[in-house]
């Protein structure tokens, strides 16, 4: 199994050749799933005593697995957050796997954890965070919120009057729903102020103000939104800082998906404030054209983070010792071992240069704009407000939820596009419409045209 022979030349020869015709295809159908029982059928028993062989293996990959699945980073996947890694990050994806490297710490790690570093200064470089801040890549927003909370949580929890008190965080309804999810992981109480659009500073401080005096006692950190994944809308992030300030709050902003937006120069401003919160998410995988899977934690004060995070084991201790000086990515997150998942940014980053990062976020916004230019031009279809970072939520005019259902259907049948419908509420009620999510440069403005007169 672990032997070099002629079978794994050819594996690897394969391998290659899978994956240069999958970075170099410029057209590419949009798979769909199938159940479980179906390519069961279709593939057989693979799991077996004497196994099946590579050749075999890789050739039902390629006939029936692969196709069961919606690549990414196709042009006109536009729901949820699709994503559209560079051929360079694919590529040193590859190496990073070849190279087989713990990234857990500097004894082990410290040419791939340089590079990571490297990539991560320019994260936080964006963000306009104090000196002294820095971060971490995670497995994505979720792992990277749920270890801003926890940090946020030692640490209030570290002042003797909070012991033994279960914490309270404020979010918005626009928030995430990892947001909610990790806030059960991490045992806190959450309480919603009442909008998907732009929280406010001023709402903020009106929902703490309504505290009772032990909810006031156990709120210990709010979470602001850089761009909300429903619509991209981007909280009052400097208002909100103004509250936690004067509250004593951690403030933690979620910018999985919006966090590539601060390379924008056209809408960085929209940001302002965020280089005063404790904590930031940005995900990488989303608008930062890595692989999966890649978030990154950004800390204010990262000595808080290893507070809350690092790890002691008899058998960890060689890694602390003074022969293994260097940044442990361990310490500032929830995992252990760790693939150093931001090596494929730094290759990235490095062969194309922080311009062309910003040219293709840009084009996402830009992609933005022409959605609501096309959308005004079509009799068909109205915008439900403007377009937001790289956002357009827009409705077919006279289409019940079930249209919108049946046609995502369809447009996915027939390996077109993958747009799925959303909700939005005007008023007090809930509509159904549609969204775009722009983050593959590679959308046409004719891919846009071509899925609203799918809608007629
Ligand atoms: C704003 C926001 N936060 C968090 C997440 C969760 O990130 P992940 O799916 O990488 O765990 C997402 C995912 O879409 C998101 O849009």
């Amino acid at each position: 199994m672990h032997k070099i022979d002629i079978d794994l030349v050819e594996m690897t020869m394969d391998v290659m050749k899978y994956t240069i015709d999958r970075v170099s295809a410029t057209k590419r159908k949009i798979g769909k799933p199938k159940k479980a029982e179906e390519l069961k059928a279709l593939v057989g028993e693979t799991i077996t005593n004497e196994g099946i062989g590579g050749e075999y293996a890789f050739k039902l990959w390629r006939k029936y697995l692969s196709k069961a699945n919606v690549p990414v980073d196709h042009p006109r996947h536009l729901a949820f957050v699709p994503a559209s890694p560079t051929r360079a990050a694919i590529m040193f994806d590859l190496i990073t796997s070849a190279s087989s490297i713990h990234g857990a710490y500097w004894m082990e790690g410290a040419g791939g954890i340089f590079c990571e570093n490297e990539a991560m200064k320019w994260i936080v470089s964006l963000t306009g965070l104090p000196e002294g801040a820095f971060g971490v890549f995670t497995s994505g927003g979720t792992a990277a919120n749920l270890s801003g909370i926890v940090t946020a949580r030692e640490h209030w929890r570290e002042q003797d009057e909070f012991k033994g008190e279960k914490g309270l965080i404020i979010t918005s309804v626009g928030a995430h729903s990892s947001i909610k999810a990790m806030a059960k992981v991490a045992d806190v109480d959450i309480l919603l102020v009442d909008t998907e659009d732009v929280m406010s500073g001023a709402e903020l401080q009106k929902t703490v103000n309504g505290l009772t005096p032990h909810q006031r006692k156990r709120l210990f950190a709010v979470v602001g939104t850089g761009g909300t994944t429903n619509a991209g809308i981007i909280d009052d992030l400097g208002g909100i800082a103004n509250v936690c300030e004067k509250e004593n709050l951690w403030f933690h902003v979620d910018a999985a998906y919006g966090g590539g937006a601060l390379a924008a120069d056209s809408v960085r401003h929209l940001f302002n404030g965020i280089e005063r919160a404790d904590s930031i998410t940005i995900d990488p995988h989303k608008w930062m054209f890595s692989p999966y899977d890649c978030g990154a934690i950004l800390y204010k004060k990262p000595e808080l983070a290893k507070k809350a995070h690092s790890q002691q084991g008899s058998y960890l201790d060689i890694f602390k010792d003074e022969g293994a000086h260097g940044f442990n990515p361990t310490d500032y997150q929830i995992q252990l071992t760790r693939r150093v998942r931001g090596l494929p940014l730094w290759f990235s980053l490095a062969t194309h240069g922080i311009d062309k990062y910003k040219e293709a976020v840009e084009r996402g916004l830009e992609l933005a704009q022409i959605a609501g230019r096309l959308i005004g031009e079509n009799p068909n279809v109205e915008l439900v407000r403007e377009p937001s970072l790289s956002c357009v939520l827009y409705r077919r005019i006279g289409w019940k939820p079930e249209d919108y259902t049946h046609w995502t259907y369809e447009n996915h049948k027939n390996g077109f596009a993958l747009v799925t419908p959303t909700k939005w509420k005007t008023g007090d009620a809930f509509e159904t419409v549609s969204r775009f999510c722009f983050i593959n440069p590679d959308t046409t403005e004719d891919d846009i045209k071509t899925i609203l007169e799918s809608m007629a």
